[in-house]
């Protein structure tokens, strides 16, 4: 008897198929989504309403008054670009003559056409002069000519500024960003304080940066030079520092003179002052750090018109003659770091100041 032939059918079960690539990324996608559900819409919430109260408010507020300017003459250094430019657009806007004082020519010239193309201003009511702070001769060819050929000055801005250098030394041997911020301004405001005094009641205005709070000490053998300090941006800090301490000594030295002086903190304001650091920290860290920076300028800072409502709104406003704030940010006095505030460092940094730049 043969034994009954059993058949054996095998059901074919479909191979399981590897993930591709894509689905291998689309599924660590979704994990990761569903783990952090809340957090991601915690935060993009928060983005999205920081950036719609960023552009529907802050970015809208401007200084209301229609002050006029006419018959003043205000000189604005690195006027050509940035909060500069802001304020320089407004001023011309105002009726004032503006003066706006450049390193470099070309570009210059580049802002002279664009402000008279949007403010329709006479040719005579803006004047382009050269005059690089990183280089103590240029600022006394500016004066000297300044002196020669200009009648008044009612308004000094002294707003250009550097965050990072091309270079770390200037050929009048001290540190650029130092030289740039504080020395160049330094030696300019001294240099003109004469027009400004018979032009009274005036002003000079150093626009500042809230960064200074972050000085609490200075090295005074280092302190033009500061091959010492390391920290990111800490020479910036310090430029803004120094020149609070000397708004504060001016300020008082010019009281009874009619020369109103103050210190501005525009904000954080989307400008191209941090923009060369790929030289200053390397290609790894500026791979990393420039897109964060763009996404948090995109949505927190300011355009460069709503930063410099606080600069015109020290130029202009008539209610501040004879003040005696000092420091002032979104249009209102505020308070500087006490460092800042303190005379017996504000005096030997103003001695050393006139030591470094030849006025002793
Ligand atoms: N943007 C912010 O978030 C911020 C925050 C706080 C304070 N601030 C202050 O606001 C001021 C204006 O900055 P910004 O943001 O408008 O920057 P910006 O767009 O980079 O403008 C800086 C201006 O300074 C000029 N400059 C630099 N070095 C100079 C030198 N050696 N001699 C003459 N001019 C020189 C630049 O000339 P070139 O065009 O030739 O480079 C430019 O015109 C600065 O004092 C800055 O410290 C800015």
């Amino acid at each position: 008897m043969s034994a009954p032939v059993t058949t054996v059918t095998t059901v074919a079960t479909p191979a399981t198929a590897p993930f591709t690539p894509e689905e291998d990324l689309f599924s660590i996608a979704h994990q990761l989504f569903d783990q952090y559900r809340i957090a991601i819409f915690v935060l993009t919430g928060t983005v999205m309403t920081a950036w719609l109260y960023n552009k529907l408010w802050v970015n809208r507020k401007f200084y209301p008054s229609m002050q006029l300017m006419q018959g003043k003459t205000v000189v604005i250094t690195g006027g050509n670009t940035g909060i500069g430019y802001e304020t320089a657009k407004d001023l011309l806007r105002r009726g004032a003559r503006v003066i706006i004082a450049c390193r470099n020519m070309d570009k210059g010239r580049q802002a002279i056409r664009q402000l008279r193309w949007e403010t329709e201003c006479e040719e005579k009511s803006i004047r382009l002069m050269e005059c690089d702070l990183c280089s103590f001769e240029s600022i006394h060819n500016f004066a000297k000519l300044y002196d020669n050929e200009e009648e008044r000055l009612d308004v000094l801005i002294c707003n250009a500024g550097l965050a990072w250098p091309q270079y770390v030394v200037t050929k009048d041997g001290f540190n650029s960003i130092i030289q740039a911020n504080y020395l160049g301004h330094f030696l300019l405001t001294n240099l003109l304080l004469d027009k400004l005094k018979k032009s009274r009641p005036s002003r000079i205005i150093n626009v500042s940066s809230g960064a200074h709070k972050r000085v609490q000490s200075i090295d005074w053998f280092d302190v033009f030079t500061q091959f010492k300090n390391f920290h990111l941006l800490g020479v910036y800090a310090s430029s803004k520092a120094f020149q609070i301490l000397s708004t504060y000594k001016l300020k008082q030295d010019l009281l009874a003179e009619g020369v109103d002086v103050f210190s501005v903190n525009p904000g954080w304001v989307r400008t191209s002052i941090q923009s060369p650091m790929r030289e200053a920290i390397g290609i790894y860290r500026f791979i990393i750090i420039y897109p964060m920076l763009r996404l948090l300028k995109a949505t927190f800072a300011k355009t460069p018109k709503a930063g410099a409502r606080t600069i015109i709104y020290c130029a202009v406003e008539p209610s501040l003659e004879h003040s005696s704030d000092l420091y002032f940010k979104n249009c209102a006095p505020a308070r500087t770091s006490s460092f800042c505030a303190d005379n017996k460092t504000a005096d030997h940094l103003w001695e050393l100041s006139a030591k470094a730049v030849g006025l002793k």
